[in-house]
């Protein structure tokens, strides 16, 4: 593996599918109540510029399985929120902890930590890139389906950064990516065409019943991802006609399954019924971040 986590590019196919081979090995002896300390005496330093639910307590509740220790910072207690440099921030941090963990507004901020950290750096969103979720979507349907070669995942809603990341995981594992966003809202140009360079299959569709037919997975995320809420009346208007409804659903194979990365906007970007409907495995999926990132960070730091 290399030093830092940023985006799914910083591992290879191989790396991809070692986490989650290892995250089915952690699961199942937390399931068992084996203990997995193999992270005794490491501490992980998580510094938050957003919200969050799920990143923030499967990495911690991670690091306490294995045995290690999680500083949540945010970043207005410490000095950062007084104007001391990110760089400086990254050097002292680095000789305190093991590894950190961001989320960040701008994904140029995760990098120049990166830049001046010498322990590893892992994205927790940025508005870029959410690349620790698509570790735990895809084993999440690793789980539901024998292989993701050939899968087809519709993508409905916005072309985000759990979206793009999404697309460099179509091109490690041979799934078919099927999208269909409202003009002005398609995945970052320069993603799909670095995830096409490396033998993603993405194909656009005009409407979400389209993209959703003969579909495995249909996957959507909220209209207004944190950092767009000032284009909020904008979004709700542009994003009409681009819910998840039972009738998008219908369109897909019988036993397709629905995916959300949570948090969700009911009667948004997705129905009550279809969010807690037969074929939501939405919560196996959030479990997933868990299993996931502890296995990451087995590799980056054991
Ligand atoms: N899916 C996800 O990253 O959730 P949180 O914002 O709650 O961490
Ligand atoms: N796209 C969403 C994901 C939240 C987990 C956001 O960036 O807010």
């Amino acid at each position: 593996m290399k030093k830092d986590f940023l985006t799914l590019l910083d591992a290879d196919a191989t790396e991809i599918e070692d986490i989650l081979d290892e995250a089915g090995r952690l699961k199942a002896l937390r399931a068992e109540g084996t203990p997995h300390t193999l992270l005794a005496g490491k501490s992980l330093a998580m510094i938050f510029e957003k919200a969050s639910t799920r990143t923030r307590v499967s990495f911690e509740a991670g690091m306490h399985d294995l045995g290690g220790h999680a500083l949540f910072l945010n970043p207005h207690d410490l000095q950062l929120g007084r104007g001391e440099m990110l760089r400086d921030t990254a050097r002292v941090l680095s000789r305190y902890v093991s590894a950190i963990m961001i989320r960040a507004y701008k994904h140029s901020t995760i990098e120049e930590f990166a830049k001046y950290s010498s322990v590893p750096v892992i994205n927790g969103l940025s508005d870029i890139a959410h690349p620790c979720q698509v570790l735990a979507d895809l084993l999440t349907l690793r789980e539901r389906f024998s292989s993701l070669e050939g899968l087809r995942l519709a993508w409905i809603g916005d072309g985000n950064n759990v979206c793009n990341s999404m697309l460099i995981a179509a091109a490690y594992t041979g799934m078919e990516l099927r999208i269909a966003c409202p003009p002005g809202y398609n995945p970052d140009a320069g993603i799909l065409e670095e995830a096409r360079a490396r033998g993603a299959k993405v194909a656009f569709f005009a409407t979400p019943e389209e993209a959703a037919e003969d579909a495995h997975a249909l996957y959507t995320d909220v209209w207004v991802s944190m950092g767009n809420e000032a284009e909020r009346e904008e979004r709700l208007r542009a994003f009409q006609g681009y819910t998840i409804t039972s009738d998008v659903v219908a369109r897909a194979e019988p036993d397709a399954v629905v995916l959300h990365c949570l948090p969700a906007h009911r009667g948004e970007e997705i129905t009550e019924e279809v969010l807690e409907g037969p074929q939501s495995i939405v919560w196996d999926q959030a479990e997933n971040r868990l299993h996931a990132q502890k296995a990451l960070l087995v590799k980056l730091i054991r």
